[in-house]
């Protein structure tokens, strides 16, 4: 069944309902001895509990599987939920990791500072390329941790050769695919172990909830289940559940229009004078355009682009100009954001240390929302024509 129709095709709900009851509840009582002492026999099939399992969550979690092409799924509270989960499961004392420079920031803070200090797993960081991982790989290697594309400098790794090259020395891999989705990028066909999400961006879609996900084979996730998931204990609640299943039905409609509007931006951005380098794997003279369209069916709405000016005062001028792009963290909602990463790497390096990291002072981050593509440009037009003064 093709992405679009096992998104909106429901099992039948009690009374016919259209949409999926909502179990909001914590616990689900029995009616003997027997019956609640069966239920724990079958633990992965009856709901006692909502830690372990809620008939909610477990249709949004059948639904993401299914469009990943995954065997199973688990829902956590957060992206990092799901990270944190994915990586542990993964590795063990002693262990060596191996992922890119550019990852997702608090990802980077648990493999470089709170797994060594806790379980000596160390990690090595690298520019991404196959070769990289091949330099730094060491006997200790147990996983490969990629994002692609990142979210920071929109650079992608070739998955299916990382993953044979993984899979040749007996290592996992585990994929962020938050940019793509799993609707334009399918990571465990190309040899991922595991794919995880920030549900927070486009599964959900509309900037009101924070959920996370691991994807995966049964084996992996029945483990991740009942240690990192019952025992960590970050499972997604039924009401955020009840909302990303909402979302999940126009999830492929909204990426179509995030593409379209996207497109409309970079060809506007692209030929304005005042930007001077823009960073978007749709762009046909992007650096990785060919790995790009191998990888992905489609491009989502998160971009960079740098301002030909690396005047601060003008970059704060340009960016509190913008009306309709919100000045916010996060992405991949129905809302139009900006973000200008120098305000977070300034709070932990010096600006001198900018360029070494790939970025400007003139660096702006954008997630093109739903919004009228016209007044989205008319609105970077305006900002933009502040830097002329
Ligand atoms: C690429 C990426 N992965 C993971 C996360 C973490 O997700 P969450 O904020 O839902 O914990 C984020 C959040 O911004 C992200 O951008």
């Amino acid at each position: 069944m093709r992405d679009d129709t096992l998104l909106n095709l429901d099992p039948r709900h009690p009374y016919g309902a259209a949409a999926p009851p909502l179990h909001q509840t914590s616990t689900f009582g029995f009616e003997s001895w027997e019956a609640i002492d069966a239920a724990f026999d079958d633990r992965a099939g009856t709901p006692i509990y909502s830690r372990q399992l809620n008939p909610t969550v477990q249709l949004a979690e059948s639904k993401l599987a299914a469009l990943a092409r995954a065997e199973s799924a688990r829902l956590f509270g957060s992206g990092m939920a799901a990270i944190s989960a994915a990586i542990l499961h993964c590795v063990g004392t002693g262990d060596h990791i191996i992922t890119i420079k550019n990852v997702y920031g608090p990802a980077a803070n648990f493999m470089a500072s709170y797994l060594p200090q806790k379980t000596g797993v160390t990690t090595s960081f690298v520019a991404g390329d196959v070769g990289d991982f091949d330099g730094a790989w060491t006997d200790r290697t147990k996983l490969v941790y990629l994002e692609s594309p990142s979210s920071a400098v929109f650079g992608l790794q070739d998955i299916e050769a990382i993953s044979r090259l993984a899979h040749a020395r007996g290592a996992r891999v585990v994929v962020d695919n938050t940019w793509a989705t799993p609707v334009f990028q399918k990571t465990l066909a190309m040899g991922a172990d595991l794919e995880v999400h920030s549900a927070s961006k486009y599964l959900c879609g509309h900037s009101d909830v924070v959920a996370g996900v691991v994807l995966g084979s049964k084996k992996d996730m029945d483990a991740i289940a009942v240690n990192e998931g019952e025992l960590l204990g970050a499972k997604m609640a039924p009401f955020e559940a009840w909302l990303l299943l909402r979302s999940l039905r126009t999830l492929t409609a909204r990426l179509d229009r995030h593409q379209a509007n996207t497109a409309r931006v970079v060809d506007f951005l692209d030929r304005h004078p005042g930007i001077s380098l823009i960073r978007y794997p749709g762009l046909a003279s992007y650096p990785q355009a060919d790995l790009a369209r191998r990888q992905m069916t489609g491009f989502t709405g998160l971009l960079a682009f740098r301002l030909a000016t690396a005047d601060l005062a003008s970059v704060k001028r340009f960016f509190d100009a913008l009306k309709i792009f919100n000045r916010a963290v996060s992405w991949g909602g129905h809302d139009s954001l900006v973000y200008a990463p120098a305000i977070s790497y300034a709070k932990e390096h010096p600006p001198e240390r900018f360029a070494e990291m790939g970025i400007s002072v003139g660096d702006i981050r954008i997630s093109v929302g739903l919004e009228d593509p016209e007044d989205l440009i008319d609105d970077l037009d305006q900002a933009l024509s502040t830097l002329d003064h």
